[in-house]
């Protein structure tokens, strides 16, 4: 029995600032982010969106009637949390209509929690093959106005059902781990923007690469050789190709231009108009890659490096399955893309700044979002979340 992922499914606010306004802005060069980070635009969440609603709005067209009973667990990574007790899943859960005897936790190791829910998902399929794990990851990056982070914000959620026998992809039992205790970025209880030690995050994201990649070699992982296709964790698009690059030098290959771009390049298309959605970024990627790659990937194998600053990295591989290209979901993907409202400078900095209330009080948001699902209000304390009757 294989277990893998048998379908995937993303969602980002409908709102986006083109990283050229920015840079008009600050009477910065645009080629700095188009070339420099690789990044074209930055999706900014609705006030009345977050983790919760971007959560449900991307598992909803994964979910219907005929799997929502074999549902056995709901495990919600995030770093975007809204609660320090309760689950953002435990919200999702209930959107979803999921049945109350599935289990829902959350996850948290920045950007790369979903790794950790991923490999525990499969674990979980392995010893109950008759149950389906939902991973949710979801998340909102924010540096604030005027800081070097500001160009490599974003928002996204992606929904991945692992299963036995899967469609999409199997997931190898082998993995590379390589934790260590570092402050390149972290977010303290009482910030609701990241503190980043931007250069040295970008030091220690290859040092965990490397360190995977060995970890993995020693568990009897494949060989680069034996890989068609590579994603990253993608805080902005030319991480990807710096790590990429690290590691052919890693394994001592030498490649042209053109087969540095076949390996990666369907994987940078999405995050390229997102921006970073931390834990969500290198599922965004994979599914951008099984989407838009212009060969059929089937039969072949991709390695997948996770990480999350403070740190933790996961060199991973999957093996893309035969005939998953008549499960694609790309074309609800490229519309909700195209159809985004692109905002002003002045439209983006009015978004930053709106601050949700920390007094107890009957507050209600404004109606903005075009997602599924919304965050209506903070009503005594509690969240309230609706539909909003969008497909
Ligand atoms: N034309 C083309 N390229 C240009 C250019 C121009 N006119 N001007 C500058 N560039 C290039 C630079 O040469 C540089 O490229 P290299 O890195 O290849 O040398 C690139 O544009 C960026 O320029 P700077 O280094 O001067 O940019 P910066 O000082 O503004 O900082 C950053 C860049 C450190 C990534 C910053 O955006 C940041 O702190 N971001 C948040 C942290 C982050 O994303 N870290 C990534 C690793 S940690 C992680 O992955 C977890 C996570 O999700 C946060």
């Amino acid at each position: 029995m294989s277990v893998g992922i048998d379908d995937i499914s993303f969602y980002s606010s409908s709102l986006y600032i083109p990283l050229a306004e920015l840079a008009t802005r600050y009477g910065i060069d645009p080629e700095k982010y188009r070339v420099g980070l690789g990044q074209e635009e930055m999706a900014i969440p609705a006030v009345d969106e977050d983790i919760v609603t971007m959560g449900a709005s991307a598992a909803w067209p994964v979910i219907d009637d005929d799997n929502r009973d074999s549902v056995g667990t709901l495990l919600f990574a995030t770093e975007t949390g809204i609660d320090q007790s309760k689950s953002a899943g435990v919200y999702v859960h209930r959107l979803l209509g999921l049945g109350s005897n599935c289990r829902v936790v959350e996850l948290k190791q920045a950007c790369y929690s979903a790794t950790a829910a991923i490999q525990m998902a499969c674990a979980l399929v392995a010893r109950q093959p008759e149950k389906s794990v939902l991973v949710i990851a979801s998340d909102i990056a924010r540096y604030g106005l005027g800081t070097p982070g500001e160009a490599t914000q974003g928002c996204g959620a992606v929904a991945l059902l692992v299963k036995a026998n899967p469609r999409l992809v199997e997931v190898h039992p082998e993995t590379g781990c390589y934790s260590e205790d570092v402050m390149d970025f972290w977010r303290p209880n009482y910030m609701d923007t990241a503190l980043v030690d931007g250069k040295y995050s970008t030091i220690v994201y290859l040092k965990a690469l490397r360190q995977s990649w060995k970890h993995y070699q020693q568990a009897g992982g494949k060989v680069f050789s034996d890989f068609s296709r590579f994603c990253y964790h993608l805080p902005f698009a030319k991480m990807g190709e710096k790590a990429h690059r690290k590691l052919a030098v890693t394994c001592g290959e030498s490649m042209s231009d053109e087969l540095f771009a076949e390996q990666t390049g369907s994987g940078l298309i999405y995050n390229r108009k997102i921006g970073n959605s931390y834990s969500a970024s290198l599922y965004i990627g994979l599914l951008s890659m099984l989407e838009n790659d212009s060969e059929d990937l089937s039969g072949r194998h991709i390695g997948l490096f996770s990480y999350g600053s403070g740190c933790v990295g996961e060199f991973f591989a999957v093996t893309v399955q035969p005939g998953y290209r008549a499960y694609s979901r790309r074309q609800a993907h490229v519309d909700r893309l195209e159809s985004r409202q692109a905002l002003s400078y002045d439209e983006y900095a009015l978004l930053f700044e709106h601050q949700y209330p920390r007094v107890d009080g009957e507050h209600d948001f404004p109606e903005m979002t075009d997602g599924r699902f919304r965050l209506a209000g903070l009503h005594d304390h509690k969240r309230i979340y609706t539909e909003t009757g969008a497909r």
